[in-house]
């Protein structure tokens, strides 16, 4: 691609493609941003030979009979009404909730923009931490609406009582509260008792927004979900993606659970489109909770590990509940770093203002993980090891 082209895709699409490193050593396998999305640009083989450690992806690939169920649903490519596997029951039943509850989307992503779309008409503001999933903060921009977002603690976890406090203060102003649960890029978790005092300290009719994009990862017993205040007729709208844990992220499909009026509400702004790939894959997954259950154990296995080995290493690590990891880089800026990893064939997330000290890992497959250690341990220097926070 053509570098002022670049330039002005950067520039455009802001951060996302700041990371992808366009001016980076390697411009025939760049990657940019296209509706919400990352792509890559570039030979196949340059794709497959990096370590992708940017997007919080799976490695993994979907297990076997994800890809039965979704190999079977080829028969189905040139028909627009066909059996789905009662993909939306299926989600229904799994939360012991009715269809009339589910917003069925191509990724949670757009459960994100529609949230946008139905909530933040005629002026209204979004009101959530920074840095967080930045995708609703952009939509909002996009629709000419303002968001109000509240920094994290010292501890980068999200300040609920200043988050509280700025509902209030806005109140009138406010089209819906939003949280990211765990919270992408820190990987922390909001408490299931801090999450009741939003729901109790914020105005009763104020919809909240809560992302559980990377729910499926979480063992720490503090965390809940928070479909249970669906159920009690709550306007809470939580976000769920099949990207993650069932490792479906190109084959789009996320849903939201919801009060049924607001799902009618959003169900307007949504495209309904979704493959019948994606609809009978996301049946097989869910039934699949041993598939899932490995994938987790996996997950935190690997992450534990190279964690304790960055932090023996001198560098701290935000204790993650997530597939991801943010590591402290001890005050070297994370721009140049990640294209220093790109130089050794390592994608590594983008930068996340204002923590732009930090950088963010996707946790990979173990030799993905060996390749980032080892590259982490030629990049920066060894120092006094800090304290470790990982299990
Ligand atoms: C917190 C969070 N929410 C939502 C999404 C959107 O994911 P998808 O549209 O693939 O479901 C992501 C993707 O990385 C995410 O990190």
């Amino acid at each position: 691609m053509d570098v002022r082209l670049a330039l002005s895709r950067r520039r455009f699409f802001g951060g996302v493609a700041a990371a992808m490193g366009v001016l980076g050593l390697r411009p025939s396998a760049e990657l940019f941003a296209q509706g919400g999305t990352a792509q890559f640009r570039g030979s196949d083989a340059d794709y497959d030979a990096f370590a992708k450690l940017a997007s919080n992806e799976n490695n993994w690939g979907p297990p076997d009979s994800v890809m039965k169920a979704m190999n079977g649903a080829w028969k189905y490519a040139n028909r627009y009404g066909y059996p789905d596997g009662n993909v939306v029951q299926v989600i229904a039943d799994h939360h012991g909730v009715k269809p009339e509850n589910i917003l069925l989307t191509p990724g949670s992503g757009e459960v994100l923009s529609v949230m946008g779309t139905t909530f933040l008409k005629g002026g209204k503001k979004v009101v959530g931490a920074e840095p967080t999933y930045a995708s609703v903060y952009q939509h909002a921009s996009n629709i000419k609406a303002e968001a109000i977002k509240i920094p994290l603690k010292k501890d980068y976890r999200q300040d609920i009582g200043a988050m509280i406090e700025a509902a209030n203060k806005h109140a009138a102003e406010i089209g819906f509260f939003y949280l990211c649960n765990p919270n992408n890029p820190t990987g922390a978790v909001v408490t299931a008792a801090e999450v009741k005092q939003i729901i109790e300290g914020i105005p009763k009719t104020m919809p909240i927004l809560i992302d559980e994009a990377y729910h499926h990862f979480v063992d720490d017993p503090a965390y809940g979900t928070s479909l249970p205040y669906v159920l009690e007729g709550r306007p809470v709208v939580v976000a769920r993606t099949f990207s993650k844990i069932a490792a479906l992220a190109a084959m789009r499909i996320g849903y939201a659970v919801s009060t049924p009026e607001i799902i009618r509400d959003m169900r307007v702004y949504a495209s309904g489109s979704i493959n019948a790939l994606a609809k009978w894959g996301a049946v097989a997954s869910i039934k699949d909770t041993a598939a899932q259950a490995d994938v987790k154990s996996k997950t935190i296995a690997l992450r534990n590990k190279t964690t304790r080995e960055l932090e023996a290493w001198g560098y701290p690590v935000i204790p993650s509940q997530t597939n991801f990891f943010m590591v402290s880089l001890e005050g070297r800026t994370v721009q140049p770093v990640i294209e220093e990893f790109r130089g050794k064939g390592i994608l590594v997330g983008r930068p996340f203002p204002p923590m732009i000290n930090h950088m963010r890992v996707s946790v990979g497959l173990p030799e993905e993980m060996d390749k980032f250690t080892k590259a982490f341990k030629e990049i920066f220097p060894k120092k006094a090891a800090t304290t470790v926070s990982q299990g």
